[in-house]
C-alpha cells in the first residue's frame, strides 16, 4: 500500500524553489491521501492502517492531537473536523509542552499525533508519554516508518511525497484530508447519517480539482503578497473553522518572510488588538460563506473605519459592500472542508512576501525542517 517516492531523486526541477513546487503538487498528492479509503458507497471513509475495527472506534469518547508548529495547527482544523461529524469532545495541543504538565492519560481517549517528519522530538516524545501511561496512539505521518510512525500503535500515512521546504504545504494539505478521513469515519460508526456521508466523501473527491482552481489564479495574488510583504507587522484573523487557518496563514508568512504575523479570533479583535490597527498594519481575514459571514462583516467595518488595510479571503457570494478590501475568492466546497481551500492562498501569499523580500523560500533563519533533538 505504501508508495513512497525516493526523496534522493527528487528535486526543484525548473521551479525556484522547492516550496514552490511543492504547493503546485497538491492537487496531485491531494489524491494520493484519498486513493482508496473512500466508500461512495457507504458513504464513509476505510483506514486500515488504523488497526482499530468498529467497536474500537465507537469506544472512542475523547479525541487529543498533539503536534508542533503547522502540525499543531492543522491539528486545531481536524479537532473542528471530528466535533462536527463524530460530535466526540476533540482538541489539539502544541506537543511540545504536553508531557511537562503530567498530563491524565484516559483510556477512552485516542490520541493522534501529527507529523510529516515523523522525527520531531517534542512528538515522539509525547507519544512516549501517552503509551507509557496506557494509552491508545494513531499517527498522522507522511515519512514511512519513521519514528512517530513506529512508536504508535496504527495511523495513516499521508503519501505526500518527500517534503524538502522548512515551510510545510503538502503535507499539511494532506494532514487535513488526513483528518477529515478520520473524522468521517469515527462519524459514521456514529450518528453521521449516510447521507452526510455521501455528501462529504463528494466534498473530499472534488478537492483536488478545487486546490487547481485556487493555484491557477496565482498570478492575482502576486501584487497583493507585495504589498503585504512592506509591513512591519499584520493580523490574520478568522473565526471557528478559519481560526486555526489564521493561525497557520500568520505562522507560514512569519517563517519565510520575517514578518510579524499574528493570528486572532476575528470575535476577539474589539478586546484588544484593534488599537493596532491603523493604516501601517494589515489584516488578512478569513470570510467564508456560513453562519458567521455578517458577524465577519462587521468586523472588518471596524477594521476598515481605522483604515487597516484588508485583504479577504472569501466566497464568491459574500458581499463586502462599501468595505475597501482586496478580495480573493476561492470555490466553496462542503462547509466542513472549506477550511483547507482557504489555506492554499495563505501559502501563496506568503511565498510572493518571500520571494519578492529576497529571501531563502526554503530554508528560513534559525529554523530546522524538524527539530529532532530536545
Ligand atoms: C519545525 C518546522 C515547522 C514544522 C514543525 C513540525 O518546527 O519549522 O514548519 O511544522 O517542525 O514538523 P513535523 O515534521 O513534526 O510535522
Amino acid at each position: 500500500e505504501v508508495v513512497d517516492i525516493d526523496a534522493s531523486a527528487y528535486d526543484a526541477g525548473e521551479h525556484e524553489s522547492y516550496m514552490r513546487k511543492e504547493i503546485l503538487e497538491q492537487p496531485t498528492t491531494a489524491q494520493a491521501v484519498l486513493r482508496g479509503r473512500l466508500d461512495e458507497r457507504f458513504g464513509t471513509a476505510h483506514l486500515g492502517g488504523l488497526d482499530m475495527d468498529a467497536r474500537d472506534l465507537r469506544a472512542v469518547r475523547r479525541v487529543k492531537i498533539l503536534g508542533c508548529g503547522s502540525a499543531y495547527y492543522v491539528g486545531q482544523m481536524g479537532a473542528a473536523l471530528i466535533e462536527e461529524l463524530a460530535r466526540i469532545p476533540a482538541d489539539a495541543e502544541a506537543a511540545s509542552e504536553f508531557r511537562y504538565r503530567d498530563p491524565v492519560i484516559e483510556p477512552d481517549t485516542l490520541y493522534v499525533a501529527v507529523s510529516q517528519s515523523g522525527e520531531t522530538i517534542d512528538t515522539l516524545l509525547a507519544v512516549q508519554e501517552i503509551r507509557r501511561k496506557g494509552g491508545r496512539c494513531v499517527g498522522l505521518v507522511n515519512v514511512v516508518g519513521s519514528a512517530i510512525a513506529r512508536e504508535c500503535d496504527g495511523g495513516i500515512y499521508l503519501h505526500a511525497g518527500p517534503e524538502v521546504a522548512v515551510a510545510s504545504t503538502k503535507a499539511l494539505t494532506n494532514m487535513f484530508l488526513g483528518f477529515a478521513l478520520l473524522a468521517l469515519q469515527l462519524g459514521r460508526v456514529r450518528d453521521l447519517s449516510i447521507a452526510d456521508g455521501k455528501r462529504l466523501v463528494a466534498g473530499l473527491e472534488r478537492l483536488p480539482g478545487q486546490i487547481e482552481e485556487v493555484l491557477a489564479a496565482e498570478a492575482d495574488l502576486v501584487d497583493v503578497a507585495k504589498e503585504l510583504a512592506e509591513a512591519r507587522s499584520l493580523f490574520f484573523i478568522g473565526r471557528v473553522r478559519g481560526f486555526p487557518v489564521a493561525r497557520e496563514g500568520a505562522q507560514k508568512f512569519k517563517e519565510i518572510s520575517y514578518r510579524h504575523a499574528e493570528a486572532y479570533q476575528t470575535s476577539e479583535l474589539k478586546h484588544g488588538p484593534l488599537a493596532l490597527i491603523d493604516p501601517e498594519v494589515p489584516t488578512v481575514a478569513l470570510v467564508p460563506s456560513d453562519e458567521l459571514t455578517e458577524r465577519n462583516i462587521g468586523a472588518l467595518h471596524e477594521i476598515d473605519a481605522r483604515q487597516g488595510p484588508l485583504v479577504v479571503i472569501t466566497h464568491e457570494d459574500v458581499d463586502l459592500g462599501e468595505i475597501g478590501a482586496r478580495r480573493i475568492v476561492v470555490p466553496r466546497n462542503e462547509p466542513e472542508l472549506d477550511p483547507i481551500l482557504l489555506t492554499i492562498p495563505l501559502q501563496l501569499l506568503a511565498y510572493h512576501a518571500a520571494q519578492h523580500l529576497g529571501h531563502d523560500i526554503d530554508k528560513p533563519r534559525n529554523l530546522a525542517k524538524s527539530v529532532t533533538v530536545e
